[in-house]
């Protein structure tokens, strides 16, 4: 018989029909007469009820239906009298695809911290809370390509291994073949990388915007979706060592069109979860944050703030807060100066512009001032910075001077640099963290609880 899928059950239409679920069995409970068992299969974060009755079933043959156990059950989908469910199956058949040593399977009870099922992060999309996320997290990946599909921007998928420093950050994730212990060196006493795979040295991607823009002024508009590598050692909340971002790269865009991109597309993504992943969604709401649904709401129906970081900055000194990290023109803004601006100041996500030349990446635009760049973050309650952006610098001299300035290897960046000697445009981009965005629309307050397997220093299990 042909299985349905749990969240296609609960349909009038099934009433009265026979009908073949499988899946994980979450609790098991009853008497010699009836025996009740939570079924889930991952399709929804609602459960069926399978009512068994003793009569037809032997204990023997219940035995093995325990908590994580896998089934197969016929029977007939029934109106309940159950509260908090509309319809169960009373079973015929039963087979068990496999058993869960109740002994052994450690997701016995609910009420598991995080903490704990980051540790059992193999099994924990079987629980409630990570099926709920994950499902979440699939929905906006959809949803992201769907609004950039439908705008006309193409998909565009850079390298992940690349010789290239894209921030600048120096923070990469070295890829090589050289035997690590026996290292070949050139004649003054230095690593020989002609020796290695590439023939130089190479490097998991920090970001696939320096190809994007290759793509963009081809193409005209293209985003990339794809994972990235940063070797920071931030042990917080919300940094990962590899973490999936979203960089959308338009020709002939400039910071404000790029704004009202940036803008746009994170209301559509919020606006999608809310439309298509409610039941998820009023699950974390109800079991970790209350004001998660009004907070999304909240964001879609208010217009983002936009000012300058000197703006903000003088928002900071003047509001008389004692701040951990004291703030001055010229600082890297922390987490807790930008939630100050959203959360306390403005209680709106912010775009704060034209930030410090110093602070930010050689590729931003400079600004008449000699000081400031075209540069634009999108801030968000709970989250601070969720997009970093800007628009290019399209100037073939100022660019090489911004290079030259900073020591960047310009032989790496020859290909860079033919976009501003060949037809050159003013153009813009941003990057969305994928994480910090589902971080947010699922009200989770660890990004390690929003991608499956995280990497974060000396965490690389599963
Ligand atoms: O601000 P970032 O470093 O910008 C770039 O990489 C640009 N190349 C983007 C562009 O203009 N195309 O990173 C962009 C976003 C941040 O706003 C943040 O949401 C996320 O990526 N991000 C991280 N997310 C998780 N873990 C980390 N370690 C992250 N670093 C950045
Ligand atoms: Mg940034």
């Amino acid at each position: 018989m042909k299985r349905t899928k749990i969240v296609d059950i609960f349909n009038p239409e099934l009433l009265g029909k026979e009908v073949c679920v499988k899946g994980w069995v979450r609790t098991r409970r009853g008497n010699k007469y009836v025996q009740f068992v939570a079924l889930n299969d991952g399709s929804t974060i609602k459960n069926i009820q399978i009512v068994f009755d003793m009569n037809n079933f032997t204990d023997e043959q219940l035995k093995p239906v325990t908590t994580g156990s896998s089934i197969c059950v016929e029977g007939i989908l029934v109106e309940s009298m159950g509260k908090g469910q509309t319809c169960e199956i009373q079973a015929k058949t039963l087979e068990v695809y496999g058993t869960a040593d109740p002994e052994a399977y450690p997701l016995q009870k609910k009420g598991h911290t995080l903490e704990f099922l980051r540790e059992k992060a193999h099994l924990r999309p079987r629980t409630n809370t990570f099926g709920a996320i994950l499902r979440v997290r699939s929905a906006l990946a959809y949803a992201i390509h769907k609004f950039f599909q439908e705008k006309g921007f193409f998909y565009l998928n850079t390298p992940l291994i690349t010789a290239s420093d894209c921030e600048g950050a120096g923070a990469m994730f070295q890829v090589t073949t050289l035997p690590l212990n026996d290292l070949p060196k050139t004649e003054d006493g230095a690593v020989d990388y002609s020796q290695d795979f590439f023939g130089k040295p190479t490097a998991l991607t920090v970001s696939g915007q320096l190809e994007g823009e290759l793509g963009a002024t081809a193409l005209g508009a293209i985003y990339t979706f794809g994972p990235t590598f940063r070797a920071e050692n931030s042990n917080t909340p919300r940094h990962l060592s590899e973490f999936w971002m979203i960089e959308p790269e338009m020709a002939f865009y400039d910071i404000s069109d790029n704004m009202d991109l940036a803008e746009e597309f994170v209301k559509y993504c919020i606006r999608y979860a809310l439309d298509h992943c409610r039941d998820d969604i009023e699950f974390l709401a109800e079991h970790f944050d209350k004001g998660l649904i009004e907070r999304l709401e909240f964001v879609l129906h208010n217009d983002f703030v936009r000012l300058t970081y000197t703006e903000g900055v003088k928002i900071l000194e003047e509001s008389g807060r004692k701040f951990e990290f004291p703030v001055s023109w010229g600082i890297d803004l922390q987490s807790e100066h930008e939630r100050y601006l959203v959360e306390e100041h403005f209680k709106k996500p912010v775009i704060l512009t034209d930030y410090p030349k110093d602070i930010k990446a050689f590729y931003m635009k400079q600004n008449e001032d000699g000081k400031t760049v075209r540069a634009m973050d999108v801030l968000f309650p709970n989250i601070g910075e969720i997009i970093g952006g800007s628009e290019r610098e399209a100037d073939y001299d100022k660019l090489l001077k911004r290079i030259e300035e900073l020591d960047i290897p310009m032989k790496d960046m020859w290909w860079y640099l033919d976009t501003r000697r060949f037809g050159t445009v003013p153009h813009s981009g941003f990057g969305l963290g994928f994480e910090r965005l589902v971080l947010f629309v699922t009200g989770m307050t660890n990004i390690r609880d929003v991608i499956p397997f995280p990497r974060t220093p000396n965490n690389a299990e599963f």
